[in-house]
């Protein structure tokens, strides 16, 4: 009886065995199908990981579907923007911002803030160029006062009319735009409360006090602003000519505190924040 049971038992354990190894070899194999797959694809791009290191094999397929799309776009512009998101509707496939409190923090109609994020260090800012009450973080604002100085000493006014927002402000703002103008149109100058980049505590809308903050872009103040901003970190966040890329309109008035490195190359080689994003802080080593 003994004996029986023991062959059974022994059996059982054969054929498990047996389903194990034919299952893990066809993954293996799998996988190395996956591989070749996606090296062919890349071939098919033309295009190696040593040119564009940025490049994200999982998104392979997207880069022949979009290349489709946009004949006119070179290869680095196809796999920037498809890594930002952009063959993909606004809103439609999100993911977390990954790097709370940084300089590189991102948020766009792909990124986003949860509801209860408020970036550490957020200080009022002087009423003597703002509305009371508002603030942004610490090294933001430093490099704020020092760019509003060097300013006023040529001779030119800066006032913060906006900075940092919570989520719940900016879903009053969208809220009552959408009232106002509609969904659709709400969408192209606002943003949904946690994809506003005014959460982040990073930026900043100005006017010059004589022209309102619609016609910054005609003021002396704006043309001070494109010959500088970038010495102080700051740049400009929703460029004309850009719309493409931010899916906001032009706005002359937001600038982001990113940092003089990154604002330097930004202003430099004439990119977006979200194009400098996934080329080289998107899974970057920290
Ligand atoms: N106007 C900018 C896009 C915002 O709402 O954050
Ligand atoms: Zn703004």
């Amino acid at each position: 009886m003994d004996i029986k049971k023991n062959i059974v038992i022994y059996t059982i354990i054969i054929i498990l065995l047996i389903i194990g190894i034919i299952i893990s070899t066809t993954s293996i194999k799998n996988e190395t199908i996956g591989i070749e797959q996606n090296q062919k694809k890349l071939k098919k791009l033309k295009i190696s990981k040593k040119e564009v290191p940025y490049i994200n094999e999982k998104n392979i397929n997207r880069y022949l579907k979009y290349k489709n799309k946009n004949k006119n776009l070179s290869l680095e512009e196809i796999i920037t923007q498809v890594n930002i998101g952009l063959d993909k509707k606004p809103y439609t496939h999100t993911k977390k911002s990954i790097y709370p409190n940084k300089l590189y923090i991102l948020t766009n109609k792909y990124t986003y803030l949860e509801k209860d994020y408020i970036p550490d260090n957020l200080e009022y800012l002087d009423t003597s160029y703002s509305r009371s009450g508002m603030m942004l973080v610490k090294e933001a604002k430093k490099s704020l006062e020092k760019m509003i100085q060097a300013a006023n000493i040529d001779g030119i006014k800066i006032r913060v009319i906006s900075s940092y927002r919570s989520f719940y402000y900016q879903e009053q703002l969208y809220e009552k735009y959408k009232k106002e103008d509609g969904k659709k149109i709400a969408d192209t100058y606002s943003a949904r409360p946690g994809f506003s980049e005014h959460q982040t505590g990073l930026c900043i809308d100005i006017d010059d006090t004589i022209l309102d903050y619609n016609n910054f872009h005609k003021t002396k103040s704006y043309n001070w602003m494109q010959e500088n901003a970038h010495l102080y970190g700051f740049i400009e966040r929703y460029p004309k000519g850009k719309e493409n890329i931010t899916l906001y309109t032009y706005e002359s008035w937001h600038y982001r505190y990113v940092g003089k490195k990154i604002a330097k190359y930004i202003k430099k080689h004439n990119i977006t924040f979200d194009e400098y994003y996934v080329k080289f802080i998107e899974n970057k080593e920290e």
